[in-house]
């Protein structure tokens, strides 16, 4: 079967990054490039944190395109208080060697759509949903095209994150987030639902410092600093690895589970803007938009990401020169493409 093919949409990020690393690490999967979208730091910053993400990888190549600097209505809310000042606290790594992709994300993410047969192109988006919802305005016409879009955002059960309704991503670009909500695509959401139940643990850390690669010691001081945070916060030990989710739902749906409900986003709320406002009962007579997420088999999870950030790299543990990280294999940043 042809590797499905797909374009993330990205606002890195720790959890962000080890999304795009397990994409790149999956045969399964063709990353025909990542936008960048203003997030969790700042347009400037997620645009040099996901190409520091493919070099990593090994896989310069892939295009990374600079995309939305704001939301679509309101100022940029970030969270360095989550994810560190670069968006990528936990580990010092080189800076790109690569240059941004000529052009803007959205022209991008137009380009594609209208380019590739209809109903092939997937979009995984893992932030705040402005570059998806300004290419919907810009050009309607890639909208019956788009195969799939499979999102980190909302909440039902677990409410919110950033205000006491509302999670993150949606919280940010709440307008473009409600424009993607109503497009008619077809949606798969993780919420934090999810998420909060997808949990960091010391066995995995040091699973994967175990790996005595460059991908397993930079995802293992990641997890590290955000842990931080969320241990503060949560009480308990680990911390939701948030997007992964929507990568590992590509590569193996069987280990979550949904209900197909309507979904609309709160935009004038009081106390609730941002909120997604998930028909899980079934109670309003709305159509289902979304395919709305709610569990998952954690071990599976788990498992699935360290076989898959394993594939990258076969260093040896030796410190590294430069990054403190052990060095790529030779002739090749990350290993070879599986
Ligand atoms: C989401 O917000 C960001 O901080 C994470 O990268 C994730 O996409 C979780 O609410
Ligand atoms: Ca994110």
């Amino acid at each position: 079967m042809s590797p499905r093919r797909i374009i993330i949409d990205t606002d890195p990020g720790q959890d962000d990054a080890v999304a795009i690393l397990v994409a790149l690490a999956s045969p399964e999967l063709e990353v025909l490039g990542l936008t960048a979208v203003a997030g969790n730091v700042p347009l400037a910053l997620t645009a040099r944190n996901a190409r520091i993400v493919c070099e990593l990888a090994g896989r310069p190549d892939i295009p990374v395109f600079a995309g939305c600097d704001r939301p679509l209505a309101r100022a940029l809310v970030t969270a360095e208080h989550v994810h560190g000042r670069t968006g990528l606290d936990g580990i010092a790594l080189p800076e790109p060697g690569v240059a941004l992709a000529e052009g803007h994300a959205v022209d991008f993410l137009v380009a594609t759509l209208l380019r590739e047969p209809a109903g092939t192109v997937t979009l995984v988006a893992i932030g705040p949903l402005t570059n998806i919802a300004a290419a919907f305005r810009a050009a309607p016409a890639v909208i019956p095209r788009v195969r799939e879009i499979v999102l980190m955002g909302g909440a039902y059960f677990e409410v919110g994150n950033i205000t006491p309704a509302a999670e993150f991503n949606i919280y940010v670009d709440p307008e473009a987030a409600a424009e993607v909500f109503a497009s008619g695509v077809p949606l798969t959401v993780m919420p934090l639902d999810v998420t909060h139940k997808a949990l960091t643990s010391a066995a995995w850390l040091a699973a994967l410092r175990g790996l005595g690669t460059r991908v397993g010691t930079a995802v293992a001081s990641w997890c590290d600093f955000f842990e931080r945070f969320d241990r503060a916060k949560y009480g308990g030990s680990g911390a939701p690895l948030h997007d992964p989710c929507t990568v590992a739902w590509l590569l193996r749906p069987e280990l979550f589970r949904g209900r197909h409900v309507n979904v609309v986003i709160e935009t004038e709320g009081t106390f609730t803007t941002g909120m997604t406002v998930a028909d899980w009962w079934r109670v309003s007579g709305r159509p289902a938009n979304a395919h709305f997420m709610g569990g998952v088999d954690r071990d599976g999870y788990f498992a699935l990401l360290t076989e898959r950030l394993a594939r990258l790299g076969a260093a040896p543990a030796r410190p590294g020169p430069e990054d403190g990280l052990p060095p790529p294999p030779v002739g090749a940043g990350g290993g070879p493409r599986p």
